[in-house]
């Protein structure tokens, strides 16, 4: 009787332990970050994947213009990819070929190697949750572009692409230039939301949000062995780029990331709990005024070189360049250094819906632990 009494108690201790500590597959409760414990928990996710739409936050805010009655869903069956006249199930039919809201899934584990830039329409959401989808050479472009969510996708192995045709949302043929091999470039793009996807090794960024893009959210994203992770501001000579608001948080940078997590222009960046496993030239850096409130990250220094997170880029014909770069709460480790510019910073002024908890630097372990794509399987299966 005793013995039962025993073992009933481990076993409740066990239970509220949560699964994690006793199986080590997936995080206990308290291991996810706000956006991932917004839906995380449902085992059934699989019939409920539009609740997603309702769990971001930063500047991009809440996704429920991708959601509801109108939204069509579309099944990608066929990794198979014909820029100019795209193939029913194939993913470029679905970012182009469907009129209004579309949420796009995919059936099974795919490698698709995209034959050249992939066109992105509006109130599109790319959700790979349920396979394991790679997605190689071509790679995504929003240009001018609103409500795109993509989540859960393998980009890597971007390449230049020549000019010339390919298919554009609203079944039209749109002539693109040249591209550089960004993994996902956003041109005047807004409320675009970026989340849980793994990006590594492309010919240029990782991603790119230029020419007047904003209310942009990044978030539990893994990038690593990659030169010039992310831009955020076109060139120096675009103002419009002032506007631009950007969140970046629960991401994990490294290993092997040399430089540009962020590197920022003209406009604002929150950047806050994330992880930076060290890096080369620099981690955040920027030029022409811009402001990034650094909060509550963790970096980790390399081992050699450079301690010095921050770089801050003046143009040495005009003197312009001065940048207002602050750090809140950040944890440093092995002998990162801080070099705080500016004035004071610039609070997000997050909205309701924009509004997250910013947790401690200590936690960030912790929060970025399933950053990049999740391997969540079939129907029952916890994410
Ligand atoms: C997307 O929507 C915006 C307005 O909401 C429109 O200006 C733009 O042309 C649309 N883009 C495409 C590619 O359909
Ligand atoms: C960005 O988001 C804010 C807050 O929702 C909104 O007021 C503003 O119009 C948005 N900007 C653009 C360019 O969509």
């Amino acid at each position: 009787m005793a013995s039962k009494m025993v073992y009933i108690a481990i076993f409740s201790i066990l239970l509220a332990m949560g699964p994690e500590s006793c199986l080590g597959k997936r995080p206990g409760r308290a291991a996810f970050n706000s956006i991932d414990g917004c839906w995380r928990r449902n085992p059934n996710w699989l019939n409920n994947r539009e609740d997603i739409a309702k769990c971001s936050a930063g500047f991009a805010g809440k996704m429920t213009n991708n959601i509801g009655e109108d939204v069509k869903k579309y099944v990608v069956t066929d990794p198979t990819d014909n820029p100019t006249s795209p193939k029913l199930g194939t993913l470029r039919y679905g970012v182009t070929m469907i009129p209004g809201k579309v949420w796009i899934s995919f059936q099974k584990d795919m490698f698709i190697k995209l034959e050249r830039t992939l066109l992105v329409g509006n109130y599109t959401t790319i959700d790979g949750r349920g396979a394991v989808v790679h997605i190689t050479n071509g790679c995504l472009l929003l240009y001018q572009v609103t409500n795109v969510i993509i989540h859960g996708l393998r980009i890597h192995h971007c390449r230049t692409q020549p000019a010339g045709p390919v298919m554009g949302p609203g079944a039209k043929l749109m002539p693109i230039s040249q591209m550089d091999g960004d993994a996902i470039r956003l041109l005047g793009s807004t409320k675009v939301w970026i989340d849980h996807n793994t990006l590594y090794r492309s010919e240029d960024g990782l991603i790119d949000v230029t020419l007047g893009s904003t209310n942009i959210t990044i978030s539990n994203n893994w990038f690593r062995d990659h030169d010039k992770v992310m831009l955020l501001g076109h060139d120096d000579d675009y103002n419009d780029d002032k506007n631009m608001k950007v969140t970046v948080v629960y991401n994990r940078f490294g290993p092997n990331c040399n430089q540009r997590m962020p590197r920022v222009r003209h406009g604002y960046a929150h950047v806050a709990n994330n992880l930076y496993l060290g890096w080369e030239i620099y981690a955040i850096g920027g030029s022409m005024n811009p402001s990034v409130k650094s909060q509550s990250n963790l970096f980790v220094a390399p081992k050699t070189g450079s301690k010095e997170i921050i770089m801050s880029i003046i143009d040495k014909k005009t003197g312009k360049g001065l940048s207002n770069f602050k750090s809140v709460g950040d944890v440093l480790e092995n002998g990162a250094s801080f070099k705080e510019t500016g004035s004071g910073y610039v609070k997000p002024n997050y909205n309701k819906e924009e509004k997250f908890p910013v947790e401690s630097g200590n936690s960030v372990r912790k929060l970025t632990r399933s950053a990049g794509a999740l391997r969540c399987r079939g129907r029952g299966s916890i994410c």
